[in-house]
Formats: structure tokens, C-alpha cells, sequence
């Protein structure tokens, strides 16, 4: 796809092209492999890269600083040749040339991304992970049809998610997390329409709603949404993810809730991480289903009842946490989970649980009843 480039800033920027570039020192070696070199050469002068030249000396313009001189040979019209630059043929015109993927990661450089990044049409891998870029991710970014992995992660953005990111038909990689974004996420970002295949929203603002119609028409096989704040429940349609989801992370997340029974369906699920949280009922015996459990932290929320044997038979399980809870009992089974963390609960005769007053506190207070819909019933007062 083609931006049309006004004259104006055309010749603007050709005018930049024939400024001296002052010497500076080789760049370093990229992390990232570049993508095979095509063959035979293609000519490093078309449109497209005439118009990623402009992209890129806006960016340069944009920076306000750059410790490692990454951006100090964004110079001149050879932008294939820039440090962090990877060009590769087009995939809709073999013959030419074009920018394909960007990775600036750990530059550690200040400024923000100007709408003309949206001239860079084509790349399918933008990765700027520990940077200090702030604002928000340019709208024009959705020219980027063929954008596949996206990390902006730990960088100093803000505002509203970008809901252009919904649009871009061949998004799988998304990747926000430790960054300032605040407000809702979209329901279209757990959509069939977008399709992930990852999801990291942890570590930002974000505030959504729990419900069928949102993260549980996921086909990610990771996501991460830890310390945000998601209200609702969990509802029963997260068995909905089973033949996708690997690894679900909603620690610290303040998730009022109990565990739905159909989270046993997740037989894929390899990490299950619900911590942190205030979890009450019991944990549903149908987690023993979830045969290629590794990981299971449900640390530190109100839950009570028995930890059941089934969890503890799971043959892959190598980690369990059910540490600050209130578990009156837990299967001899559980000695043999190489790593397990139970203290912290109402266990009798067994090292490091809470004080008898704090769990017959907790076992005068009426029971967690789970409604239809995942959430913890309110209480019927009795006179
Ligand atoms: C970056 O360039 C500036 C000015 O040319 C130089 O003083 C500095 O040492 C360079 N930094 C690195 C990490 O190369
Ligand atoms: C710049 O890229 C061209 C091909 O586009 C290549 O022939 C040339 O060697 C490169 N120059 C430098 C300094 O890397
Ligand atoms: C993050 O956003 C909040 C407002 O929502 C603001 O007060 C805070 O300074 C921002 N932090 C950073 C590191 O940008
Ligand atoms: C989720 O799936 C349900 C049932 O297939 C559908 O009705 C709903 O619109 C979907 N939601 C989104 C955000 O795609
Ligand atoms: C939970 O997240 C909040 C911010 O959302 C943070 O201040 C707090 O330290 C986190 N707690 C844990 C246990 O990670
Ligand atoms: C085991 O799980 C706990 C809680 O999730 C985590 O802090 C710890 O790092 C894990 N240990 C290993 C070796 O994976």
C-alpha cells in the first residue's frame, strides 16, 4: 500500500537528503537476525523507500535523545543501510524493495513517534522495546496491513489503548505491557476478528470488564493482563479458549470472583497464574483435568475448602502455590509437587499457617456462594 506524500514535505525532505551527514562511528550489531539478503540485489531507490526516507527523518527529528547514537546514521536516501533497518522484497512486488522491520530494542531513546511512521506501509515487525518513547502510538500506524509483531513494551506511553491495533488484519504479536496506557481494553482485542497468537497488557493502566464477551473469544495462546485492574467475573465461556490458550496470567489483577468448574476444560493451558487477587469458594476439582498444568499459583486470594487431590496428581505440575489462603486441608499427594508453597493457610498441625483466631475468624463468616454467572452471590442476611 502507498501513501500519497504531499509535495511540500517531499521536497522538505529532499531538501534534508543532500545535508551533510557528520562522521559517526559504526553502528553496533543489532540484536535481531536480519532477513535474508535478496537475490539478486534489488535497487535501494522506489517510491517506498523514498517514502520510508521521510518516515524515518521525522522519527530522527522526533528523538530527543539517543545515549547509543542508534539513529545517528538515519542519513541520506540508503535507509535499507540505517542501523536497526531490516529491508526485504515486497511481498506483493518481488522487484522492489522495502522496509520490512524496525528494531530499536533497549536504545534507550527519548521522543515520541510521529504520524509519519504510517509511511513505513509495509513493515510487518516493529519492535521497540526499553525505550523512553512517550505519546501514543501514531493512528497513521494503521497503513501498517501487514504488521505481525508489534513490542512497544517498557516504554513511557500513554492514553487510551489504540484501537486502529484492532483493525490490522495480521497482527499476532502485541506487546504493551510496562507502559502508561490507561482506560478500557477493547472487547475486538479478544476477538476472532483480530486473531493474536499473544497478548502482554500487563503493567499499564488498563481498567476492563470481565464477561463472555470479552477475553474469552481469545485465540492467543498467551495472555498476560497482570497488575491491571479487571472487574467482573470469570465467566464459564473461558473453557471457550481450550484449544488455544497455553498461559493465562491475572495476578494482581483485583478479580472479586470465584473459579468457574469450566476452567477445567483449558487442556492446553501449561501456566495458570491467579494470584494476588480476592478468588473466594473453593478451587473446582475439575482443575485436575487440565493435564498439562506446570504451573498453578492461586496465592494469596480467599479461597477455602480443600486443595483437591486431582491437582496434586497432575502429572506435569511442578510448581503449586496456594499460599495465603484459607485451605483447611491438602492431599498427602501435594508432598510430591517438586515445588509447592502452602503456607499462609488454615492447615492443622502443619508449619507456617495462620493463627487459629485469624481461621476461626474466617470460619464464621458465611460461606462464598458462586452465582450462574462466575460471581461471588451476595449474601442472604438472616435475622
Ligand atoms: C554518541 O555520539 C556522541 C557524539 O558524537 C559521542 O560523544 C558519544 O560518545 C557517542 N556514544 C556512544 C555510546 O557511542
Ligand atoms: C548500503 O546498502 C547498499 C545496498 O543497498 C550496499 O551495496 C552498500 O554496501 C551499503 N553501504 C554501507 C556503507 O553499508
Ligand atoms: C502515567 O499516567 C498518569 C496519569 O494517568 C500520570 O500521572 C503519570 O505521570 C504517568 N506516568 C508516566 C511515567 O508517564
Ligand atoms: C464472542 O463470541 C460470541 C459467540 O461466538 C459472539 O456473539 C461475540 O460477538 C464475540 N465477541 C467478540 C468481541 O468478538
Ligand atoms: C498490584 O498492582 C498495583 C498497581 O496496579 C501495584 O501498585 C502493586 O504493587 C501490585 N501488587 C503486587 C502484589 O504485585
Ligand atoms: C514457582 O511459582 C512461584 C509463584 O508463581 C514463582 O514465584 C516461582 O518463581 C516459581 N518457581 C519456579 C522455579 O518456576
Amino acid at each position: 500500500m502507498q501513501l500519497m506524500i504531499p509535495k511540500q514535505t517531499r521536497a522538505l525532505f529532499l531538501c534534508l537528503l543532500i545535508l551533510p551527514c557528520l562522521p559517526q562511528p559504526l553502528p553496533s550489531p543489532s540484536p535481531s537476525p536480519a532477513p535474508a539478503p535478496p537475490s539478486p540485489p534489488l535497487s535501494p531507490f522506489n517510491e517506498r523507500l523514498e517514502a520510508a526516507y521521510v518516515a524515518f527523518q521525522a522519527w530522527k527529528h522526533a528523538i530527543t535523545e539517543d545515549p547509543k547514537n542508534l539513529t545517528a546514521d538515519w542519513c541520506g536516501p540508503l535507509v535499507c543501510n540505517y542501523t536497526g533497518v531490516y529491508c526485504a522484497a515486497a511481498p506483493d512486488d518481488p522487484h522492489t524493495l522495502t522496509v520490512a522491520g524496525v528494531d530499536l530494542n533497549h536504545g534507550d531513546i527519548a521522543g515520541c513517534l510521529p504520524d509519519h511512521l504510517g509511511l513505513l506501509a509495509d513493515l510487518a515487525l516493529l519492535h521497540l522495546n526499553s525505550n523512553r518513547f512517550h505519546g501514543t502510538l501514531p493512528p497513521s500506524m494503521h497503513h501498517m496491513r501487514l504488521l505481525f509483531e508489534l513490542d512497544v513494551s517498557n516504554n513511557l506511553l500513554s492514553g487510551e489503548f489504540p484501537s486502529f491495533l484492532t483493525s490490522l488484519p495480521n497482527l499476532k504479536f502485541l506487546d504493551l505491557r510496562f507502559n502508561n496506557f490507561s482506560g478500557d481494553l477493547p472487547s475486538a482485542v479478544f476477538g476472532r476478528g483480530l486473531s493474536l497468537d499473544a497478548l502482554f497488557a500487563n503493567d499499564n493502566k488498563f481498567k476492563f470488564s470481565l464477561s463472555a464477551a470479552s477475553l474469552t473469544n481469545s485465540t492467543a495462546s498467551v495472555i498476560v493482563l497482570a497488575n491491571t485492574r479487571l472487574a467482573g467475573c470469570i465467566p464459564a465461556s473461558i473453557g471457550d479458549m481450550a484449544e488455544t490458550l497455553v498461559e493465562l496470567i491475572l495476578l494482581n489483577t483485583s478479580i472479586a470472583s470465584c473459579i468457574p468448574p469450566e476452567i477445567g476444560r483449558l487442556r492446553k493451558l501449561r501456566v495458570l497464574d491467579l494470584s494476588h487477587n480476592q478468588l473466594a469458594g473453593e478451587l473446582p476439582e475439575t482443575i485436575g483435568d487440565m493435564e498439562s498444568l506446570e504451573v498453578l499459583n492461586v496465592g494469596y486470594n480467599e479461597l477455602a475448602g480443600e486443595v483437591p487431590e486431582a491437582i496434586c496428581e497432575l502429572p506435569r505440575l511442578r510448581n503449586l502455590t496456594v499460599a495465603g489462603n484459607f485451605f483447611c486441608d491438602e492431599p498427602v499427594s501435594c508432598l510430591h509437587v517438586p515445588l509447592r508453597d502452602d503456607r499462609m493457610n488454615c492447615i492443622p498441625d502443619w508449619p507456617h499457617q495462620r493463627s487459629p483466631e485469624e481461621c476461626i475468624a474466617f470460619a464464621h463468616r458465611p460461606p462464598a456462594h458462586c452465582a450462574a454467572d462466575g460471581c461471588i452471590a451476595a449474601h442472604l442476611s438472616t435475622p
